[in-house]
């Protein structure tokens, strides 16, 4: 088969641009996957694995190196290893971003093309939103106008109502929060009902979407699971035209090599992408001849830049049997859970793994906030972007046997940026992944301000009733504020981090003709012919709380930049 694109990576962006391009008949995709074929993993299908565990033959299995700001720990850092990419082991999280981060990345790029009003066209036209798994009257949860009937993306709003749920619009009502009937229409603060990738109790990834038996019948569509891509060539002058790769279960196993007539798409995401870019000789010159590897092209960001949310959980313990620690406690429920699931799709299996979050901005009449924008600006997008969430999460703590409420925090707009590089020792295997969390002042500035809020949200009934004993050193750091002493918070801070999930901007876009970013605006590999990157490394930060939707987003536009390009 003569191939005129080959994509490289069958992830969120992979999956979309492989169907987009095969609408058209005349066009050959081959798509090369390293992970195994996605269907009937059920792992990948019941949405509470998320907490149960998936298991880790759908992970790359990344650690980043030590984080010299969160006390050298070094933190789990999972992507999908599946057709489906990390969407098939994401937390299914739906958020969008707003108008702000949208004008912003068509600001920073020059192309008008990103800007929201044209983002938010393919933001319809990419999802069907379905009804909820225990089909709730959903009026007031969401607003219809802003969402999609006919796409390929199946997403829904929360199946499975929880007591917790209760608790925080009874706080929203009684205190100041505000209320968002939907963060996805351009404008994202307040607390809301969060939308999920769930369709009928069971997860939706861009495989299960995109890559439905249907789309995968059409004879211009070959696939090669288990495709391990280690290069990309120009097997002659300067146009890329050549994927290098070997079966993912032989390592040894000679690589072979296939050429594509017309493009070729990188979409293997934040950490592999320019893990393979580098491998291929293109990245900066200086550090490739350290490595040995004979510089193709000089592209001195490659594997820069890159930014994480920054998040962390704090728990309390709570006397009760209806948070979700029960199905990872006790046999006998769980198996009853996964029986309703099995039946009916419905119940606590069928739940994506939050119903509420909020999306906030500091208070800035607070004058310790306003000493913070003094001396670091406001990175957020504009005014419509919050500076931090927070999740509410029914469950999970330490020990294991017990019972839980949990918030997740997270900051939106760390300054803090990190990279991926290649492992001197042995370049071709994992590269080294540093988002250098917390290296910024800045970041740990925020999350005190989300993690006060937090606490204040939380200190008034229902909560006081029913929130116990605050889990890993939280009652200390709580006894301090009444002294205005953070060093207690920001040591919880320093060994609380985990990863984000949420990486970006190692293969950034930037202007045409800039000397900075990876790819110019239609995401063309700057200074070379024949090689696209499409995927989250291209996004220059994280628009709103999340990456999947951005992703899902940028690959839709992109497939119609190639189609209009020839
Ligand atoms: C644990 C976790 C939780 C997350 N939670 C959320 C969430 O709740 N909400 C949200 O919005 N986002 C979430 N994300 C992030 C979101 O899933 C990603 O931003 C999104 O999947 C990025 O899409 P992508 O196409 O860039 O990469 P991916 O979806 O990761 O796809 C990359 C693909 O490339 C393949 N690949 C990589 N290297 C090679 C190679 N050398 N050869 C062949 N194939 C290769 C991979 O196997 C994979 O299939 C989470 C991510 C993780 C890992
Ligand atoms: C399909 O792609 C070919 C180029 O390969 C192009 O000439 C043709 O116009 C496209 N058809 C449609 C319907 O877009
Ligand atoms: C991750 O670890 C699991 C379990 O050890 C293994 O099966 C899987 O192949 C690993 N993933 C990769 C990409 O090597
Ligand atoms: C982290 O490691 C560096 C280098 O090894 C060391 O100088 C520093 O003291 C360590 N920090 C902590 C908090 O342990
Ligand atoms: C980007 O924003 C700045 C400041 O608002 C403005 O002056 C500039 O014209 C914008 N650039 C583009 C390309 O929109
Ligand atoms: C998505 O939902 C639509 C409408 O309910 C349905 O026809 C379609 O089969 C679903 N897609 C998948 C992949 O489940
Ligand atoms: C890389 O740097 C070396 C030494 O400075 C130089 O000779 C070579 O031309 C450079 N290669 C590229 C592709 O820039
Ligand atoms: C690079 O090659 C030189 C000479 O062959 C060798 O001495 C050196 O160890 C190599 N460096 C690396 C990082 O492989
Ligand atoms: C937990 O709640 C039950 C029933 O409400 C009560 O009987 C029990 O004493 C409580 N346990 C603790 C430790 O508070
Ligand atoms: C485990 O769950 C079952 C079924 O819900 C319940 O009957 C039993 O009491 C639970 N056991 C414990 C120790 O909580
Ligand atoms: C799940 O349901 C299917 C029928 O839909 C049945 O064949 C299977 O045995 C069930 N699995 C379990 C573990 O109950
Ligand atoms: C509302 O908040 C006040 C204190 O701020 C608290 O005393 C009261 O119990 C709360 N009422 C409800 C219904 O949550
Ligand atoms: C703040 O609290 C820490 C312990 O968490 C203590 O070591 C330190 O002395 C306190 N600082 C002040 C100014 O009270």
């Amino acid at each position: 088969m003569n191939y005129l694109i080959i994509l490289i990576e069958g992830g969120v962006a992979g999956s979309v641009v492989a169907n987009r391009l095969t609408e058209n008949s005349t066009i050959n995709v081959l798509l090369l996957e390293a992970g195994p074929f996605h269907k009937d993993v059920i792992e990948t299908t019941i949405p509470f694995y998320f907490w149960l565990g998936i298991p880790d033959t759908y992970n790359w299995n990344y650690t980043t190196i030590e984080q010299e700001n969160a006390n050298n720990r070094t933190i789990s850092y999972p992507r999908g290893h599946i057709l489906g990419g990390s969407s098939a082991i994401n937390g299914m999280v739906y958020d969008r971003g707003t108008t702000d981060d949208y004008d912003k990345i068509a600001n920073i790029t020059g192309d008008s093309g990103w800007n929201w009003e044209n983002m938010l066209k393919y933001f319809e036209k990419l999802e069907t939103f379905g009804p909820p798994a225990d089909r709730h009257d959903t009026m007031g949860q969401y607003n219809p106008s802003f969402h999609g009937l006919s796409g390929p993306l199946n997403v829904s709003l929360p199946g499975f109502s929880q007591n917790i749920d209760a608790f925080v619009l009874q706080t929203l009502n009684n205190r100041t929060y505000p209320y968002t009937e939907d963060p996805n229409t351009g404008t994202e603060l307040g607390f809301g009902w969060q939308v999920s990738t769930i369709h009928k109790g069971t997860r939706t990834t861009a495989a299960t979407a995109y890559l439905a038996d249907k789309y995968l019948e059409r004879p211009n569509l070959d696939i090669f699971y288990n495709a391990f891509v280690t290069r990309v060539i120009a097997s002659n002058g300067s146009t890329i035209d050549t994927v290098e790769f070997h079966p993912v279960t032989d390592n040894e196993a000679p690589t072979l090599s296939i050429r594509a007539s017309r493009e070729i798409v990188m979409s293997a995401g934040s950490v592999n992408t320019p893990h393979i870019l580098l491998n291929s000789g293109i990245g900066d010159n200086a550090t490739l001849m350290s490595l040995n590897i004979t510089t193709v092209h000089h592209l001195p960001e490659v594997g820069k830049n890159m930014s994480d949310t920054t998040v962390m959980y704090v728990s309390w313990e709570v006397n009760s049997t209806e948070t979700f620690d029960i199905l990872l406690n006790n046999n006998t429920a769980r198996a009853e859970a996964f029986a309703e699931w099995n039946a009916t799709r419905t119940g606590r299996m069928a739940n994506g793994v939050i119903n509420l979050s909020g999306l906030l901005r500091m208070n800035d009449s607070d004058p310790e906030v306003q000493n913070i924008r003094q001396q670091f600006g406001d990175p957020d997008a504009g005014i419509t972007a919050a500076d931090f969430e927070m999740l509410f999460i029914n469950g999970l703590g330490s020990p294991s046997n017990g019972s839980y409420f949990t918030m997740l925090f997270g900051v939106l707009s760390p300054l803090s940026r990190g990279s991926v590089t290649l492992n001197a020792s042995n370049p071709a295997g994992p590269p080294l992944v540093d988002p250098n969390y917390l290296a910024s002042k800045y970041d740990t500035l925020v999350m005190r301000q989300a993690l006060l809020t937090g606490f204040n949200f939380l200190s008034t009934e229902p909560w006081t009733s029913y929130l116990g004993t605050p889990v890993n050193g939280l009652a200390e750091v709580i006894a301090a504020l009444g002294t205005d002493n953070f060093t207690a918070m920001d040591d919880l801070i320093r060994n609380g981090i985990q990863n984000g999930a949420h990486l970006v901007s190692t293969s950034a876009m930037s202007p045409y003709g800039a000397d900075w970013g990876v790819v110019d605006p239609d995401l063309h590999v700057k200074g070379l012919q024949g090689l696209r990157i499409i995927d989250a490394s291209v996004l220059p930060f994280v628009p709103g709380g999340a990456t999947q939707l951005p992703t899902y987003g940028l690959a839709e536009r992109a497939s119609d930049v190639i189609k209009s390009s020839w």
